[in-house]
């Protein structure tokens, strides 16, 4: 539409110029020393709803952090979307690595570079700009909610009441979210499900206090070689996952539909020389998109125990821990899962140590339907906007809440992601690219515009 094209095209400076500011603001969830900061996100994604031309919008608290709610209602007989996003970012560690701050965006090869560029406030803030675009050229097609979350990166864990709490509020036809990729810009795709998670610590402590490794090396089990051992324990020669029913709920894919998944255009070679490795390695019998998209997996996330300082301490420590993630695919449950890793980690202790098992968040797998008005109208969105039709994809990362606006609200979601695999997120120098960010602005109006006029139909 070309009045969308023309306010675009004029409010662009300034419309990069608004996120780099939300850039700048600091908004950690997992860490309480950016309370307050996240909490002046917040505002200023409420602030930003209404410049935008919401009718209203309000800061909800949570016992953790505010949710985001803002709305603009034009008429009750034409559809409405619920956007959700998440303003809350992971921490930027390790610091060192990145080539400028996290917090002091920069825009270098077309690139912005921040902590949150692309996970999740630079595709949130799209739909906000869009909104903008819409209400601004007096267009908007339909009513549109905004839902924007503060703890997206830490579980969601308050969100799921907001949702019960909220079901009047939050009615609506559809989930629209960005915060997912694509294949690249040249090959558009929009993801048709999400991986869920299991997220386990354990802790392996063998003597009562720290050794001497000379004088008990050899004699007393030390708990950090006993849980390398237990942790490598945990896939076999092909890489499947030893615990016992880890599979058993797994929805193998038909054929057919493996066909198509491994037809999306995927250049393995530019993937291992964009990673810097040799070879992939993953579950054998199965192709790095099935792997990364319908196969689940067991993961390390940290390690720690004994001595990692300067220098050489010899020391057998007396524990060792680490945190291990798993993503689960159609129809895994979590917590089912997580008491599965429980029962098996506790089972392959040896006596010389306990172990101790804890279960962190987690998360349902989804899977989005393709045969649905929205994602027929989010596709002829892509197709006006890039000129080619999208490919059907399956993401790989996790989205704990849209499992539950399904439960809670009956509400199917649509994966509208505009993200790139080498985004970075939650690594240092996360970016997004400029092009994807104006290309988000300019789909997503395709998208409200197609729903309402397919669901007329
Ligand atoms: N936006 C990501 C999830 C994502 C990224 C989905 C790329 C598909 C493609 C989200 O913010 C995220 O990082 N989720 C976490 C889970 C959460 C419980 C911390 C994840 O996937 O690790
Ligand atoms: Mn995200
Ligand atoms: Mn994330």
């Amino acid at each position: 539409m070309q009045a969308w094209t023309d306010y675009l095209s004029q409010n662009k400076q300034r419309f990069l110029d608004e996120l780099l500011e939300l850039l700048r603001i600091p908004s950690v969830s997992a860490d309480s020393k950016y309370k307050a900061d996240v909490a002046r996100c917040a505002e200023a994604v409420k602030a930003s709803l209404l410049a935008a031309g919401a009718d209203s919008a309000e800061i909800c608290p949570t016992p953790g952090h505010p949710i985001v709610y803002g709305e603009k209602m034009i008429d009750p007989s034409l559809p409405t979307v619920l956007v959700y996003g998440h303003y809350d970012v992971q921490p930027p560690d390790p610091l060192e690595l990145w080539h400028s701050g996290p917090f002091e965006p920069v825009i270098k090869d077309e690139k912005i570079y921040a902590r949150g560029a692309c996970d999740d406030k630079g595709q949130m803030f799209m739909h906000v700009k869009a909104l903008e675009v819409m209400v601004k050229t007096n267009t908007l097609p339909c009513n549109i909610k905004f839902m924007i979350e503060g703890e997206e990166e830490v579980g969601s864990s308050n969100l799921g009441k907001f949702l019960e709490d909220n079901k009047t509020k939050l009615k609506a036809d559809i989930v629209l979210v960005s915060d997912t990729s694509m294949i690249s810009m040249e090959h558009p795709s929009l993801e048709t499900g999400l991986r869920g998670l299991a997220y386990m610590e354990v802790e392996v402590v063998g003597p009562n206090r720290d050794l001497h490794s000379g004088v008990y090396g050899g004699a007393v089990a030390n708990p950090i070689n006993i849980l390398c051992k237990m942790i490598a324990s945990l896939h076999d020669e092909n890489n499947h996952i030893t615990i016992p029913g880890f599979y058993d709920k797994v929805d193998d894919m038909s054929d057919a539909d493996r066909k198509a998944l491994n037809n999306a255009p995927f250049d393995i070679n530019e993937y291992k020389k964009d990673l810097g490795v040799k070879e992939v390695c993953g579950e054998k019998g199965y192709t790095t998109m099935e792997r990364t998209g319908i196969r689940p997996t067991l993961d390390v996330n940290g390690i720690w125990g004994g001595y990692t300082g300067e220098g050489a301490k010899t020391v057998l420590p007396s524990k060792a821990n680490a945190k291990i993630s798993m993503r689960l695919v159609p129809h895994q449950s979590s917590d089912e899962i997580s008491a599965m890793f429980q029962k098996h980690f506790e089972s392959i202790a040896p006596d010389y140590v306990t172990v101790k098992v804890t279960a962190h968040h987690g998360g349902e797998p989804v899977v989005t339907p393709t045969d649905s008005v929205a994602y027929k109208a989010a596709a002829a969105a892509i197709k006006t906007a890039f000129g080619k039709d999208p490919i059907p994809t399956r993401g790989g990362g996790s989205i704990p809440i849209i499992a539950l606006f399904e439960k809670t609200l009956g509400l199917k979601t649509v994966l509208l992601g505009f993200g790139l695999d080498n985004d970075n997120i939650h690594s240092p120098n996360e970016k997004y690219d400029v092009f994807n960010y104006f290309k988000g602005i300019e789909t997503i109006p395709y998208f409200h515009k197609n729903l309402a006029e397919m669901s007329k139909n």
